[in-house]
């Protein structure tokens, strides 16, 4: 069934108790507030799954839900990890970004794979409050008090303490300089196998009570200075102690061109330098490290974690020098060609969407059932695979021609080409260069019209 979507929309009105009505109630509001009711009510139910319980589970997901939205789920395979082979789930709807990855794949897989190593697995929390008073004697009560926000929180943390987390530490930090009376609790966590955001929260929410209450309760603060102000808590998506690094390193000699278009000496030193560029030219490090979140982002969405918390992230730490820079980084040492990602990667593969989406679950099955710090190693290797790609194409043949390539087949669809005339036209563009004037002008050709306008008269 083909949609050609292009109807005028009626202006929307405001709808109170939306989230209250049933779900087939709001498919019909929706619906009577397009141009053509019974085409967007059709549209919305041709996406529902065909299985009513799977359906349900993924109505449960979010609020107000209608139907699905469907990316491609693709598979990059031949990625030596750690001298591990993987094939790599993604969630991307962009053509260019899994043909990329596998590419990147294959070039590394004869010179010794990736290389992972995590840095470091500590998470961030804070409580952030006013308090308005004497800082010496909250600070010395603070120390006073510390083991009581690891009793308070015992319950919560039980589960994870058993499987080798929790709380790793509370300080007390003075923010007054940057903001008047403003003061943090600032907690670190580990949180093994989890992304650990509902258990972050949930003890910061209870310190936050412990602290109130213990200085309400203690005769030493003035009535000032018990109105002490919780005004948030909440993790930090930032997480700079909790970072992996992913490396491919060969000869320089083997980087030489199979086809001969190039040799070894030329891409290297393009290669090196656009590395630097993007480190020291914010408008191409954001371009740069784009490419890097496309692969980023498909594993992290195919394996069931907060993509947007990562890229959050990974551009905080991306800018923490003061300018936004490059995340990838590049060395020619002794021979050696050595090019590698650092990046804090939070993920879980317990949790959240883990164990309910049936995909994700498919997902962590296909790579064997990873750790979360294996997860962080196979997710940041996609995103150096991506990068490698996207710079070995920029400075050797250009990102067009293989982009264009993959993007043939929307285009085509767009033309509403057949499958024999899609058949026709890749073969085609087997040699020819791909732009949208020479795609069109080859369908008009085995249509024998002029001009797109023939076909519709
Ligand atoms: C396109 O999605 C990503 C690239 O622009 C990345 C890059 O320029 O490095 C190709």
């Amino acid at each position: 069934m083909q949609f050609n979507y292009n109807q005028q929309i009626t202006r929307m009105e405001a709808v109170s108790g939306f989230s209250k009505l049933s779900k087939e109630a709001k498919l019909e509001w929706l619906s009577s507030h397009t141009g053509d009711p019974e085409k967007a009510y059709e549209l919305l139910t041709s996406y529902w799954h065909n299985n009513p319980k799977l359906q349900k589970l993924h109505d449960e997901f979010a609020e107000n839900t209608l139907s699905n939205f469907y990316l491609p789920y693709s598979i990059a395979p031949n990625f030596l990890i750690n001298d591990k082979m993987y094939a790599i789930p993604m969630a991307i709807e962009e053509s260019s970004v899994v043909a990329a990855a596998a590419k990147a794949a294959n070039f590394w897989l004869t010179r010794g794979g990736f290389k992972t190593t995590i840095i470091s697995t500590t998470k961030i929390g804070h409580v952030h409050f006013a308090y308005y008073g004497d800082w010496e004697k909250l600070l010395a009560f603070f120390n006073e008090i510390k083991q009581r926000f690891f009793d308070d929180t015992a319950d919560i943390t039980a589960n994870m303490r058993q499987r080798g987390g929790g709380i790793l530490d509370i300080q007390l930090i003075n923010k007054t300089l940057e903001e008047p009376n403003y003061y943090q609790l600032l907690a670190t966590f580990e949180t093994c196998d989890s992304m650990g955001a509902n258990f972050i929260n949930s003890c910061l929410e209870q310190f936050s009570k412990t602290f109130q209450s213990a200085i309400e309760q203690d005769a030493r603060f003035t009535e000032r200075e018990k109105q002490l102000t919780i005004i948030m808590c909440i993790l930090s998506n930032f997480t700079p102690e909790c970072i992996v690094r992913t490396e491919v390193s060969c000869p320089v000699e083997d980087l030489e061109d199979e086809k001969k278009d190039y040799t070894w000496q030329e891409f290297v030193k393009k290669f090196e330098m656009a590395v630097h560029i993007a480190r020291i030219e914010p408008y191409r490090a954001t371009t740069h490290n784009k490419g890097i979140f496309n692969g980023i982002d498909s594993v992290v969405l195919a394996t069931g974690n907060d993509w947007r918390a990562i890229e959050a992230c990974g551009h905080t730490y991306a800018a923490r020098t003061g300018q936004y820079r490059s995340l990838t980084d590049v060395e020619v040492k002794d021979g050696i060609f050595r090019f590698w990602l650092d990046l804090p990667l939070s993920m879980g593969v317990v949790g959240g969407l883990t164990t309910l989406h049936p995909m994700v679950k498919f997902s962590l099955e296909i790579l064997n059932h990873p750790s979360a710090q294996e997860l962080m190693g196979i997710t940041a290797t996609v995103g150096l695979a991506q990068n490698f790609s996207a710079l070995r194409s920029l400075v050797t043949s250009g990102i067009q021609k293989g982009h264009m390539k993959m993007h043939l087949l929307n285009i085509l669809n767009q033309l509403e080409a057949t499958d024999e005339e899609k058949k026709l036209i890749v073969k085609h563009f087997e040699k020819d260069t791909v732009s949208h004037q020479a795609v069109v002008k080859k369908f008009c050709e085995l249509r024998g019209v002029t001009t797109l306008a023939d076909i519709k008269k």
